[in-house]
């Protein structure tokens, strides 16, 4: 059984007069099936967060390094489930939260180095139980206004007394430097100025992304560097 057949089981009907986001926001409040399915991606970040903590002391135990300075989770919440349905103009219901979103859980992992994020994603994917739906990679191809962040959305099984359910986990994985620019941008609300408006601000926001990454890409030859010397 799925994430959706679990529910279609015993769907609580959403009223078909629920358009506000007050309306929304008052019936999930109520709602044991939506209740049910943020329960599923609780227990579906524990189980991703599991499985990172675990690398991050294997590799720490054999390399005396860890790849992961933090991780931090997040469950989407209702007023934002809205948003999105909305803005992507999917139906909004509990059914269409399951099928439409991909970020209803959310794992953010920072790393030191950039090459501790593709170390981690690698050892990450790369486990049996874990399918990847979607790769995007912010490093390689920035957005314009500079992001830079390694992003994937992946498929896991959570065990429930009834049975076996995949849910769908955003990953984002980042160097504490880039962590820092999106952190910052973000509080300079990213999405409340369109990249035309403001063509200066945009401009200057991705001088700083690009001067990051040089530092970010200067600080991982450095270890290279020790390490020869280390040799
Ligand atoms: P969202 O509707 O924002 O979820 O975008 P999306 O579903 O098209 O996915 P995308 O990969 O573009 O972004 C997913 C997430 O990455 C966002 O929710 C943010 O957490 C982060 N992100 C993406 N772009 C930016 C950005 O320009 N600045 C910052 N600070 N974060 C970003
Ligand atoms: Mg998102």
């Amino acid at each position: 059984m799925n994430e959706l057949e679990l529910l279609n089981d015993t769907e609580e009907i959403m009223p078909e007069n629920i358009i506000t986001k007050e309306q929304f926001v008052k019936f999930v409040e109520n709602s044991v099936k939506f209740e049910e399915l943020m329960m599923m991606y609780r227990c579906a970040i524990r189980e991703v967060q599991t499985k990172l903590e675990i690398l991050n002391d294997e590799f720490k135990t054999k390399r005396q390094r860890n790849p992961i300075d933090s991780i931090r989770s997040r469950i989407k919440s209702p007023l934002s489930i809205y948003e999105k349905l909305k803005r992507r103009n999917h139906p909004i219901s509990i059914q269409s939260i399951a099928d439409n979103l991909n970020d209803v859980a959310g794992i953010r992992v920072v790393c030191p180095f950039i090459s501790d994020i593709y170390d981690v994603a690698r050892m990450l994917i790369s486990q049996d139980d874990v399918e990847v739906m979607e790769v995007k990679d912010y490093i390689k191809n920035p957005k314009p206004n500079g992001y830079r962040s390694l992003h994937y959305v992946v498929i896991i099984p959570i065990f429930l007394s009834s049975g076996k359910e995949y849910m769908k986990v955003e990953v984002q994985i980042r160097t504490i430097a880039m962590n820092f620019w999106a952190s910052l941008e973000h509080q300079m609300h990213y999405k409340q100025f369109d990249n035309d408006d403001m063509p200066e601000i945009v401009k200057q926001l991705t001088e700083c992304a690009e001067n990051i990454y040089h530092t970010d890409v200067r600080m991982q030859e450095i270890r290279e560097d020790i390490h020869k010397f280390n040799e």
